[in-house]
């Protein structure tokens, strides 16, 4: 415990912290989910989901971290013995994601190649179901799609090569290259997005409130949803991150930080993309809401479409797919560190082990998806993962803590002792009641979704 491997600087850990909180969540979520939320008007729960229940977790999780030295399980055991199963279960859902989530970043590698002479051709969705996935027979599980299976190879290599060195010359160092290429190549591909014919129209749709969506409690779970999922919480990363900070480290400031950078990017990504959707629907007369798509669909059907029609479509094709793929490569390291971390300390192996053991195993399952049945399969679990394994995990966390364990009023004296910012009262009001209320509303919200 002594010799526990830290962060080398503080930018560090928050470069880290903001590589797995940016993520696809950022590009693809994000900006679909505010349009059909409410537009202009999701900001209201939005912020407010930001501030009641993102970053004071976020403040937990780096406390618990920080407090505990450990991974995530280590850390809830130090919490309280009986509470060990809590870090498990969040390193499982960590574990699951990180089978298919690299899944995706192959995909954009592939495109990044077919983006220099718009490979996909005029039919896009064509293109990426029937050519590139080989999707004709969905129920088979035959043949690989080597198109899927090497860059797939390639991803695995550089994120397990990155966890084999360790914290400071492995994790630091990854996010130290990808996150600051991330934010340039990001920027050149709003200017440009924002400054095609059309971009205003789809700004307009993006931005335009409908006020009478706020009474819709649909629509206040999807902003703490999105809220969840895109500062990583839940997930066991960001208290197995904090395990590395140095004993003196500012706890609630660089929460802020980390939270409103990751907002920051997700605003950023929804002007650059309602932009393009916008330069899109001009090109081919159609409203803005008839080429409005998030997920796959957006990245690997519109996006191309729109890449097909830009100027110097080469170059900009491949900023967008290189995107992704930075984007995701962070996120990709910080899922797969929780089990590292986990499997290192439950059974005293040394990384190298730890790595070759969890991260071989996540790269073996993971090619069950890359074959010809992988599009569903990876819709499937993904489906049951954000509906109920985080917001269960979210659930089990918050209430362990604030009434299990009773741990809040110590947790805030620690982050205080350390921080700037001096946590009140109201951040054990945020985690002792709105947290596990909203969490609550939201898994039947989405258990009432599936019956219906
Ligand atoms: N926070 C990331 C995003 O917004 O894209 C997504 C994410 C990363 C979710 C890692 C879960 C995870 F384990
Ligand atoms: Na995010």
């Amino acid at each position: 415990m002594e010799n526990r491997s830290q962060w080398g600087t503080r930018l560090g850990f928050l470069l880290a912290a903001m590589g797995s909180a940016i993520g696809l969540g950022n590009i693809w979520r994000f900006p679909a989910t505010a349009y059909e939320s409410g537009g202009g008007a999701f900001f209201l729960p939005y912020l407010f989901a930001l501030l009641t229940a993102g970053i004071p977790l976020l403040i937990m999780e780096y406390t618990i971290g920080h407090k505990f030295r450990g991974s995530a399980p280590r850390s809830y055991s130090r919490i309280s013995k009986g509470m060990e199963w809590v870090g498990w279960w969040q390193v499982a859902i960590s574990f699951v994601i990180s089978t298919y989530y690299p899944i995706i970043i192959a995909w954009a590698i592939m495109y990044a190649y077919f983006s220099f002479g718009t490979q996909w051709g005029g039919d896009t969705t064509t293109f990426f179901v029937a050519d590139y996935l080989q999707l004709a027979d969905p129920g088979t599980f035959g043949a690989m799609v080597p198109k899927v299976l090497f860059p797939l190879l390639a991803v695995w290599v550089v994120v397990l090569f990155f966890l084999g060195r360790g914290i400071k010359k492995g994790i630091e160092v990854a996010n130290k290259i990808f996150i600051p290429t991330l934010v340039v190549i990001f920027l050149i591909i709003v200017v440009r997005a924002v400054t095609l014919p059309g971009a205003i129209d789809g700004l307009d749709a993006f931005f335009a409130p409908d006020w009478t969506k706020i009474t819709d409690g649909k629509v206040w779970v999807a902003a703490y949803g999105q809220i969840f999922f895109s500062l990583s919480i839940a997930f066991a990363i960001m208290i197995t991150y904090s395990s590395y900070l140095p004993k003196k480290s500012d706890i609630t400031n660089n929460a802020f930080i980390t939270g409103f950078a990751n907002s920051s990017f997700e605003l950023l990504a929804g002007i650059g993309v309602f932009a393009a959707l916008g330069f899109m629907a001009a090109q081919t007369d159609q409203a803005v809401s008839e080429v409005v798509a998030g997920g796959v669909g957006l990245a690997f059907m519109v996006f191309p479409e729109i890449i097909s029609q830009m100027p110097a479509s080469g170059l900009f094709g491949f900023l967008f797919f290189a995107s992704l793929v930075l984007a995701g490569l962070s996120s990709m390291i910080s899922i797969s560190e929780t089990y590292i971390a986990g499997v290192q300390e439950k059974f005293n192996v040394s990384r190298g082990k730890a790595v070759t053991l969890g991260g071989g195993l996540a790269a073996i399952i993971s090619l069950f998806f890359a074959n010809q049945g992988g599009l569903n399969l990876l819709d499937t679990v993904d489906h049951f993962i954000n509906s109920y394994g985080v917001a269960l995990a979210g659930l089990f966390e918050v209430v362990a803590i604030a009434w299990f364990a009773k741990s809040l009023k110590d947790f805030q004296n620690h982050a205080n002792e350390v921080s700037d910012i001096k946590l009140g009262t109201w951040w054990r009001v945020c985690l002792g009641f709105i947290t596990p209320i909203v969490l609550g509303y939201m898994m039947l919200q989405n258990l009432k979704s599936e019956l219906t």
